[in-house]
């Protein structure tokens, strides 16, 4: 098979980049390694900056989204007593949308057929060939039959555990990287969210964050140690932690019910860089991880896509290369500003097993600070809205 870009990976990165490059009349294969099923029971992602909701309406993809998400005005920041609103629309003009990843995934997925975007799910052992070269290929295996597709770029979107990245000799990249001594263990569950906006809660026993996917369907958070299993939380243990952490006003007004889905994710920063090895391009987790603390993952995955089909569509529609060239830079100025927020953000937030009394403080000195200062609130809100691409 021969198509112009072969994508690894159908995730947000790789559905995302296949439907903007279709748009532009460019021939695009997507191989992943799951089924369709698996990928839209991973349960993540659930706040989007407007420039991915800008994307998806500009796909033409935007009619669900606007008809079931929820329009955020803004978000709290809690340190275990009072809650402090940050009204990022009166703050920088912007709101964001509660719009779960899952449902992102399945508005992609299901207008691939009609918009010519192939998907080929369940390919196992996919292997990237001569990336530095002017004619890289792709091999897989599907119902028992070894593939190969050749491509004039193929685009790793393929998540942090997939092999794009890992084609890049080590020689050519550098990684950067912290690993957190905690995770967030969530909870699904089909009741009333505590309250109409996110919280964000620093206590004394750890971070706690409420939000939710609909009305009727909430989405919670705890610090947890690494050490932690799942089976270490059953629903009612996580249900007092939550009313402890997050506050007297959420506990209040929080509904209980049982868990639809609970699951512990570590806690990690990571840039590889560059991003681009030959015709080789990365996008999304592939070449980049944030902790979850300022819902930036889905969001730079998304702008490093609008980056990248504008970077193929010069040269496939006006051969001009220039922009591939200029790709991996561009895409990693606006990364490293949102690892920034993500990695503050997270250090405001939790309690981190070594530090001591004086690092508490700082950290309620912060926040006491944030509280007082439109400043302050002003900085958080441009960078939770998402910087400008
Ligand atoms: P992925 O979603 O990981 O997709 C990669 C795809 O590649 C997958 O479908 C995978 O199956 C496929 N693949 C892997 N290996 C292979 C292979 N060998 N061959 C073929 N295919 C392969 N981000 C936010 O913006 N806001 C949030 O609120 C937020 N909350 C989060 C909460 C949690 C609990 C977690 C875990 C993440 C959260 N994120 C959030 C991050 C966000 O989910 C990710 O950044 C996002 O999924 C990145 O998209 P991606 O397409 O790059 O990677
Ligand atoms: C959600 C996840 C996040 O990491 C975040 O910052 C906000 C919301 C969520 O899953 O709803």
């Amino acid at each position: 098979m021969k198509t112009q870009v072969a994508i690894v990976g159908a995730g947000p990165a790789g559905l995302l980049l296949g439907h903007l490059l279709r748009a532009e009349g460019i021939d695009v294969v997507i191989v992943e390694r799951a089924s369709a099923d698996y990928v839209l029971g991973r349960i993540r992602a659930g706040v989007l900056e407007r420039t991915t909701i800008d994307l998806m309406d500009r796909l033409g993809l935007g009619a669900r989204m606007h008809a079931e998400g929820l329009l955020h005005d803004g978000f709290h920041l809690a340190d275990g007593e009072r809650l402090i609103r940050i009204d990022i629309a009166a703050l920088t003009g912007r709101q964001v949308m509660v719009y779960g990843q899952t449902e992102v995934t399945r508005d992609l997925m299901a207008a691939a057929p009609e918009r010519g975007l192939t998907v080929i799910y369940e390919a196992a052992d996919v292997a990237l060939h001569d990336v530095a070269s002017d004619r890289p290929y792709l091999t897989f295996e599907k119902d028992g039959a070894l593939h190969r597709i050749d491509a004039d770029f193929l685009c790793g979107c393929d998540g942090f555990h997939g092999p794009s990245r890992r084609a890049i000799p080590a020689s050519a990249s550098a990684s950067f990287e912290k690993i957190y001594p905690f995770g967030w263990l969530g909870i699904l569950a089909d009741v009333a969210p505590c309250h109409h906006e996110l919280i964000y809660a620093n206590h004394d026993r750890g971070f706690a964050l409420a939000s939710m996917r609909s009305e009727s369907r909430s989405r919670y958070y705890v610090q947890v140690s690494l050490e932690e299993k799942v089976e270490d939380w059953p629903d009612e243990r996580l249900w007092d932690e939550l009313a402890v952490r997050l506050g007297p006003e959420a506990a209040a007004h929080m509904t209980r019910g049982p868990a639809l889905e609970k699951s512990i994710v570590p806690l990690r920063s990571f840039v590889s860089e560059p991003m681009r090895h030959g015709r080789l391009l990365l996008a999304g987790d592939s070449a980049h991880i944030v902790p979850p603390t300022g819902a930036k993952g889905l969001n730079l995955a998304a702008s490093d896509v609008h980056y990248l089909a504008e970077a193929l569509s010069a040269y496939f529609l006006r051969h001009d290369a220039g922009k591939v060239a200029a790709y991996s830079d561009l895409a990693l100025a606006r990364v490293w500003k949102a690892e920034r927020f993500s990695w503050q953000l997270t250090r405001l937030m939790h309690r981190f097993p070594d530090g001591d009394a004086f690092d508490r403080r700082m950290q309620l000195a912060e926040l006491d600070y944030i509280a007082s200062s439109r400043a302050a609130q002003a900085s958080i809100a441009e960078n939770y809205v998402g910087l400008p691409l």
